[in-house]
């Protein structure tokens, strides 16, 4: 099964599974590990939260991996580049770009999507990190955008 029909399968599968389910955490939480669980080229998969009580700085949520850092300013790394943005960044060398906030030594490149709620607020951003250089492309950002517009449908305000 190519990637983007993968996608597609893990779109419906996270749906289902979240349906009717009013806790974001949980949400998060689902969708990281099923997308963790079907592609050998992630990492690390997680979610950083924009922390309700500090709005321009993102607070660690769930994950699968090693050890991710607590905390990320808007602004600073990949993570806090999307915060800043709103935009999905793919980036091919994390050695390469300013200001890469480096949790684990092994992250070659990554794909960060940003997470709106209803509202069109930003309410966290998708961490996906891989050991393999330049291993993300349209069909990841496409998959994951997909399922990122789709996450939060329906959490009462
Ligand atoms: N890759 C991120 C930092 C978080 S971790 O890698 C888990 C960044 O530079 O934004």
């Amino acid at each position: 099964m190519g990637k983007a029909a993968t996608y597609e399968r893990i779109a419906q599968e996270i749906a289902a599974v979240i349906d009717g389910e009013t806790s974001a955490i949980a949400r998060y939480a689902t969708a990281g590990c099923l997308l963790s669980e079907a592609f050998a080229h992630y990492y690390w998969t997680g979610f950083y939260l924009v922390d309700p009580h500090k709005p321009d700085e993102l607070v660690v949520g769930p994950y699968q991996g090693t050890l991710g850092c607590l905390r990320i300013p808007f602004g600073k790394g990949v993570c806090g580049a999307v915060a800043k943005t709103g935009k999905t960044l793919i980036v091919k060398d994390v050695h390469a770009f300013p200001g890469h906030i480096a949790c684990d030594v092994l992250t070659n490149s990554e794909i960060v999507v940003p997470v709106f709620d209803e509202a069109g607020k930003l309410a966290a951003v998708l961490d996906v990190d891989s050991t393999q250089l330049g291993v993300f492309n349209q069909d990841d950002k496409t998959g994951l955008e997909a399922i990122c517009k789709t996450l939060l449908v329906g959490i009462p305000q």
